[in-house]
């Protein structure tokens, strides 16, 4: 069995591959742009503590039977989920953690590419000098100007949608593999720069009070939602993206502490740029730390042209954010990709193309919630974007990291579990599967019950 499982895709060539890989897709706008704005948005520390909650209670435990299932399947999240709905004797509905993953991913796709199209124009933005010596509200003009123009978004939309559907059209290994283990040290190295800027010329200390000070009264129920909606987003959990990765993972890796490395890893760079952004929006009248979305675009270039060299190490930074988003965007089509592959119904640049398209077009939606349809709700409260958002990350990626704890947890024999994780410890193993089966199926599905109690208008 394993023989012709091992046919079909290959093997990342040592765990750290692995890792790279896993960390590539989840460390991206999620960590650089997301988390910053929607901590501002919750107004800071106690969300960011509900976060870190959220990560270690909900999302390394479930992270952990995604990968399993992953490299237990050897196939596409599909497929994979076909032969454990199979081994394991249980009614076919559990087909459709597989299905909706995919659908997941398109829509997610679809905005993300719009977001980091912003990223790319910044590139340009930053080398021919736009924001040396702007300061909060000039900034905030450049970056107004970017959204209110409908053509230059759909063109950096498309622009990176292309260099998406190559990379997975090339084939993940190939390409990627490599690439991420280069980036993403790089990516660390650029946000300690960041960060020292921020030390230098910004208001750390009130930065790290913001993030870092437990205020009870400033937790909404919504922020808590919200907080465990990210923890699952930043670690790209909950559509099978790293069951799709863990299904290259080699046989012998220790899931545990990999997984671990990968968690620790996002969780280090999103406080990082918060602690690299949050100095610079402090220091500033004109920025408000609940600016929303533009917060990345129209905070940091104000830092960047004023420093020494700013315009250079501004081009260089949004260059990271871009790469980033890319390593991670990937992630996005690879399980609709596989998938396709599999079946023999198409080839990869075939899926590339066509999944391509679907994201392209439904990212037009993203495009003109910032402009044409500025003004448009769905269900009362949402535009086009902030529903896309709001559908994946707080109802469908709950929901389906609920299914995977609950099948992992209560479907799966518990000693062919054993077997597979290897979490040296009896101690930490009974930990792991404790909380898998009974508080990380809870807390999840309190997000996704209230996401649907949202979208209804009950709360
Ligand atoms: N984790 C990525 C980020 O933080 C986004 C991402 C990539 C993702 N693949 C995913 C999110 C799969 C959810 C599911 O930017």
């Amino acid at each position: 069995m394993s023989d012709q499982r091992h046919r079909f895709h290959e093997t990342w060539n040592s765990r750290w591959t692995f890792i790279m890989a896993a960390t590539g897709s989840a460390v991206g706008l999620g960590n650089i742009w997301k988390f910053p704005y929607i901590t501002g948005e919750n107004g800071g520390g106690a969300f960011v503590i509900i976060y870190l909650a959220c990560i270690a209670l909900v999302g390394i435990p479930v992270m952990i039977a995604e990968v399993l299932m992953g490299r237990w399947g050897r196939s596409s999240p599909i497929h994979t989920m076909y032969k454990l709905v199979d081994e394991c004797g249980v009614p076919r509905i559990w087909h459709g953690i597989g299905w909706m993953g995919v659908v997941a991913g398109v829509i997610i796709l679809s905005y993300y590419s719009v977001i980091a199209g912003w990223a790319i124009a910044y590139v340009f933005k930053m080398a021919s000098g736009a924001f040396v010596g702007v300061d909060g509200q000039a900034s905030g003009e450049i970056f107004g100007a970017l959204l209110s123009s409908p053509s230059t978004l759909v063109f950096w939309h498309s622009i990176f949608m292309l260099m998406t559907l190559i990379v997975v059209a090339l084939g993940v290994t190939r390409g990627l593999g490599r690439t991420v283990q280069i980036l993403m040290p790089l990516l660390l190295v650029l946000l300690v720069v960041m960060m020292g800027f921020a030390i230098r010329y910004g208001d750390f200390q009130a930065a790290w009070n913001y993030l870092f000070s437990f205020h009870a009264e400033d937790l909404t129920v919504m922020g808590v939602m919200e907080a465990m909606g990210h923890a699952f987003f930043t670690l790209s959990l909950g559509m099978g993206a790293i069951m799709a990765y863990g299904a290259y993972m080699p046989d012998r890796a220790p899931v545990g502490r990999t997984v671990l490395t990968i968690a620790g890893l996002d969780t280090l760079v999103a406080l990082m740029a918060g602690l690299a952004l949050f100095p610079i929006v402090f220091a500033s009248s004109a920025i408000e730390p609940s600016s929303g979305p533009g917060l990345l675009f129209v905070s940091l270039p104000v830092a960047f042209g004023n420093m020494p060299a700013g315009a250079l190490v501004g081009t260089l930074f949004f260059l990271l954010v871009t790469l980033a988003a890319w390593s991670s965007s990937i992630s996005l089509v690879e399980p609709a990709i596989a998938w396709l592959t599999e079946t023999g119904r198409g080839t990869r640049l075939q899926g590339a193309i066509l999944f391509g398209l679907m994201c392209w077009i439904l990212g037009l939606g993203t495009v003109f919630s910032f402009n044409h349809w500025e003004s448009a709700r769905l269900f009362g409260r949402f535009n086009f974007f902030e529903f896309a958002d709001f559908l994946t990350a707080s109802i469908m990626l709950p929901l389906g990291g609920l299914l995977m704890a609950i099948f992992a947890g209560r479907y799966i024999k518990r000693s062919r579990i054993e077997a597979e994780v290897s979490l040296n410890t009896g101690v930490l193993f009974n930990l792991w599967y404790w909380v898998l089966r009974w508080v990380s199926p809870l807390l999840v599905g309190l997000v996704f019950a209230f996401g649907l109690a949202r979208v209804f208008g009950w709360v």
